[in-house]
């Protein structure tokens, strides 16, 4: 089994402010970092740690060799993952020393996907593989359409939010995994609440509170709980979750397993700073529940 990750790859370039910057204002920064991020990126490095075998799917620039090498590094397959013009997709975060983050995305690379990528990536890939597509790149819907023709299954995330991006993929997802917010706003562009959805199983995270599971098809639903942990930073922590909720499931586990285990993954990332350089190993997260 594997699962193929159509996704975002960015270079995090994190700021750190002495104070909010004013509009007009010039500032230099106190501290400056540079990470792999992305959800996409996130994502794979999950699923990868997760134990599973994944296989990415998009575009970085030429400035993007050290992100390939990174999630090479990782464990994660980067022969779909191709160069793209010069830049790649990128976030500039600044933070300041209220809490009060400002954050640009710019695309960059993701967006110039081709079709020909997909089909490459989806010639090797094999029936009952499963997919993985965020909202950041281009040609999703279509890559999750012919993955369902070729029987895979798919499962998305609905992040960051879009109704036609939601609208576009929702046909072809078998798993749909979305947080709180994404869920409320999902109901108020379509009038459907979860689990009235057109996808089998759909997953709601709530944060510290865990996730419900709406299993639509004989319309049971479950909650389940978070471990306690102590809060560091939830950057990353629904990535981690998502990652490994389809790593389990592609390696067989049933849903409550895979989500009982997801939990547990996205408990411990919250203990930690960063994001996708410290989305803990399978053998971690066991470990820090024992
Ligand atoms: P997102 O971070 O994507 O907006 P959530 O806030 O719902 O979504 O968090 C996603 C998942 O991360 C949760 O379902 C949970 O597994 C984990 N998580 C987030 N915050 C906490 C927390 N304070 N304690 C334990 N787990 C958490
Ligand atoms: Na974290």
């Amino acid at each position: 089994m594997a699962v193929w990750n159509l996704g975002s790859v960015n270079a995090d370039q994190v700021y750190r402010l002495p104070r909010p910057l004013e509009p007009g204002e010039t500032m230099t920064a106190d501290a400056f970092q540079r990470g792999l991020g992305g959800k996409g990126a996130n994502m794979s490095v999950a699923l990868a740690r997760a134990g599973s075998v994944v296989h990415h799917i998009g575009a970085v620039g030429a400035d993007g060799t050290w992100m390939r090498d990174r999630l090479a590094g990782y464990g994660v397959g980067v022969a779909h993952l191709v160069e793209r013009g010069e830049t790649s997709g990128h976030a500039i975060i600044l933070l300041d020393t209220e809490g009060e983050n400002r954050i640009v995305i710019w695309p960059a690379a993701n967006h110039l996907i081709e079709t020909g990528d997909l089909a490459a990536a989806l010639g090797t890939a094999a029936p009952g593989d499963w997919v993985l597509c965020q909202n950041e790149t281009n040609l999703q819907a279509d890559f999750a359409h012919k993955a369902k023709a070729r029987g895979l299954r798919v499962a998305y995330a609905a992040a960051p939010f879009d109704v036609e991006a939601a609208q576009a993929m929702l046909p072809h997802a078998d798993l749909l995994v979305l947080n709180e917010v994404e869920a409320a706003q999902l109901e108020t562009a379509t009038g459907l609440s979860p689990e009235a959805l057109p996808v089998a199983h759909v997953v709601v995270t709530l944060g510290a509170r865990g996730c419900r599971w709406f299993d639509t098809v004989s319309g049971v639903s479950r909650d389940f709980p978070a471990p306690r942990v102590t809060v560091t930073d939830t950057t990353g922590a629904g990535d981690t979750f998502t990652g490994y909720l389809v790593g389990a499931l592609d390696q067989g586990a049933g849903m409550g397993d895979a989500l009982a285990l997801a939990l547990k993954a996205g408990a411990v990332m919250v203990t930690r700073l960063g994001t996708a350089d410290v989305i803990p190993t399978r053998d971690e997260v066991e470990k820090f529940f024992l």
